[in-house]
Order: structure tokens, then C-alpha cells, then sequence
């Protein structure tokens, strides 16, 4: 149909109203409210979250931020990383990379369209264009990280330097997460220098070096209509821990105390959110929260969001160190490829994996 070039298209041709197929229901516009109980007055809130000097945790102080990281998993599921190492200039060139590659012709980006969910590389519009009865207002490029040599001679090969910028980025969040994970697991207190620990510990951290990663850029232009649909519908990550980067554009929303509260940028720092895995891992200490995106009529918006989790094939399951008689397990064992199967098989819309929820 006219709506598979997708939303940059619709911009480009000058549409001054969103078509029918991306109007969603009453009940699930951006300013549709969302339970009884505001505890905000604000209608639209913008949120702070914590904010996580991430360098601190090489020194000193390396408790109380592991502190800060245990609250902020609990409380919100999100944090932004400021100090956290990684070249300005592989930010700044991933997202000038990535906007190249979306002002590419249509029948270019369309090289890599697939309508199988499990391609390593998927160019597309919404969320699954085949399936979606409502489209959201998103084009996006969806790539596998690992085995790099495997998928990078599958990257777009073009514009020239993607493949060089999109791996140099893909490399630095991947040594990001691997650091963020070692803290995570000692925050959980699971894992640390200092701790006993056994085999199973360090198993799961050497399972972490080839974990899997997963790279989505996705493309919001502006929209002519913006309170009636969504860039991004509710949805919660399913994978370990998802490394965002987001312009200076805000879009991010996540439910926080029954609202949805605006996270606003900063520029050059990493929100860093818990996904599904994590909080079956952490056995539901760390919260998987929903979220998704608003777009705006004036600027189009540009996110890269790194999905990092276990290989492919591993079980994800509760830490044993984390269940006893107060904390009975309360998820099922799950594993990333039941999750592939999972989304490719149903309506996108809005369906957290907890389903594993024993
Ligand atoms: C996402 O949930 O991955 C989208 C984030 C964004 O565009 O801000
Ligand atoms: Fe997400």
C-alpha cells in the first residue's frame, strides 16, 4: 500500500493531515489520560531522571553510585549516564551517519527491507508493517551487532562510511554495557570484587562478552498531526539493558506513577533503561518499564537504541541468589529466541514479554 514508503515519505509529499491508518483510538492518544490516580498535576510533566556520573563508579565512590543505579532500576527502570567515556565524535557521527542514511532515496533504504522479523537487517516503517493495524509515525533501520563478521558485510552499504561509524558506535556501546553490567550484577549484589562468588557468577559475565546486540535507529519526521499518534507505541525492551541515545529533540515518554512524564535530553549522554530480562533476572527487584514516543509537527528526531542481552540461545532465568521464602521466584525461564518467535508471530501494539510472569 501507499503507507509502506513509510513516514519520511508522508512528510516529504507535504501531507497537511495524518491518514486514517495511523490515527489511533481515543483511549491511546498522547493526551488520552491514562489511569484515575494523577498524582502529578502537570499534564504533561517533564521528568529528570537520575542522573549516573558514570566515571564516578571507577573511583572512590563507587558504592554510593551503585546505590544511586539499585534506586533508579527500582524506582524508574531508566537512568541517563553523563562521563561515560565513550568519543564525542562517534556520537555526533553515528547520529549525523544516521540521518544520512534516512535523506538516502527511498528506493536505497529500501534495499534492506524484509518482512521477516528475524533479518539481521531490517529497513521499515512503524513497528511490523505487515501486521500493525494502526502505523505509528516511524521509519527505522534495525541491525544485528554480533558476530560482527558475520552481519557487518550485510550493513548498508551506503552511505560509504556507515558500516565504519555504525561499528565504531556499536563497539563503544557494547564496552559501555559490558561496564554497566558488572555494575548492575554488584548492585543486585550479586556479583562483585568483593563478594564470594562462585563459578555461576562469572559465567554470566563471560556469557555477556558475546551477548547479543542489537542496534535500531529509528527516524521521526515531523508530523503534521501530532495528538493523534504515536511515534512509538507503549512498549517495554525485552532484551537486558537498552543504551539510548536520543537528539536534542524530545520525544521519550515513560510511565512513571501512573503518567506518562517526558524525558528530557541531554546532550551527549546515554539513557540506559532495564529491559524484560533484567527483571526476570533481578527477579522483579529491577522494573522493565513501559514506554514510548510522542512526535512533534515542527522537527523531525532522530534515536539509536542499543539492545544488549545474553546470547541468543541462553536461557534468561531468576538469580538463584535472589529467590528465598520472602522472594519466591515469579518469573518463568524465557530465552531471546521464544521472544523472536514471540513478536513475529503477534500484534506489536502494546505486549510485554512478562507474560513470563509465573
Ligand atoms: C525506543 O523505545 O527504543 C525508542 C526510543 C526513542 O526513540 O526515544
Ligand atoms: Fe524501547
Amino acid at each position: 500500500s501507499q503507507y509502506q514508503k513509510g513516514v519520511k515519505h508522508l512528510h516529504e509529499i507535504g501531507i497537511s493531515r495524518v491518514p486514517r491508518r495511523y490515527i489511533l483510538p481515543d483511549s491511546d492518544r498522547p493526551n488520552a489520560v491514562y489511569k484515575r490516580a494523577n498524582h502529578l498535576n502537570d499534564a504533561t510533566p517533564n521528568l529528570k531522571l537520575p542522573i549516573i556520573e558514570f566515571s564516578e563508579l571507577l573511583g572512590p565512590n563507587r558504592v554510593q553510585v551503585l546505590k544511586s543505579i539499585a534506586k533508579a532500576c527500582e524506582e524508574y527502570g531508566f537512568f541517563q549516564i553523563v562521563n561515560h567515556g565513550i568519543p564525542l565524535e562517534v556520537i555526533s557521527n553515528m547520529i549525523d551517519v544516521s540521518s544520512r542514511f534516512f535523506a538516502l532515496p527511498f528506493e536505497e533504504r529500501a534495499k534492506y527491507m524484509s518482512s521477516d522479523m528475524k533479518a539481521p537487517v531490517r529497513y521499515g516503517t512503524s513497528f511490523n508493517q505487515n501486521k500493525d493495524s494502526v502505523f505509528c509515525w516511524r521509519d527505522f533501520l534495525k541491525l544485528m551487532c554480533h558476530p560482527t563478521e558475520d552481519v557487518l558485510p550485510l550493513w548498508p552499504s551506503s552511505p560509504a562510511d556507515w558500516r565504519r561509524l555504525a561499528a565504531a558506535y556499536a563497539k563503544e556501546t557494547n564496552y559501555l554495557f559490558l561496564m554497566l553490567v558488572e555494575a548492575i550484577l554488584e548492585s543486585l549484589g550479586v556479583w562483585g570484587a568483593t563478594m564470594n562468588k562462585t563459578e555461576e557468577d562469572d559465567e554470566i559475565l563471560n556469557k555477556f562478552e558475546d551477548g547479543s546486540q542489537l542496534m535500531v535507529v529509528n527516524y521521526y519526521p515531523p508530523c503534521p498531526q501530532p495528538d493523534l499518534t504515536l511515534g512509538m507505541p507503549p512498549h517495554s525492551d525485552y532484551g537486558f539493558l537498552t543504551l539510548l541515545l536520543q537528539d536534542e529533540v524530545e520525544g521519550l515518554q515513560i510511565q512513571y506513577k501512573d503518567q506518562w512524564v517526558t524525558v528530557e535530553p541531554i546532550p551527549n549522554s546515554f539513557v540506559v533503561n532495564v529491559g524484560d530480562h533484567l527483571e526476570i533476572f533481578s527477579n522483579g527487584r529491577y522494573k522493565s518499564v513501559l514506554h514510548r514516543v510522542l512526535v512533534n509537527s515542527a522537527k523531525s528526531r532522530i534515536s539509536v537504541a542499543s539492545l544488549h542481552s545474553l546470547p541468543i540461545n541462553s536461557m534468561v532465568t531468576p538469580s538463584p541468589k535472589l529467590i528465598d521464602k520472602a522472594n519466591p521466584r515469579r518469573y518463568k525461564d524465557t530465552d531471546f529466541a521464544s521472544f523472536l518467535e514471540y513478536i513475529s508471530s503477534c500484534e506489536p501494539k502494546r505486549k510485554n514479554f512478562l507474560e513470563t510472569r509465573k
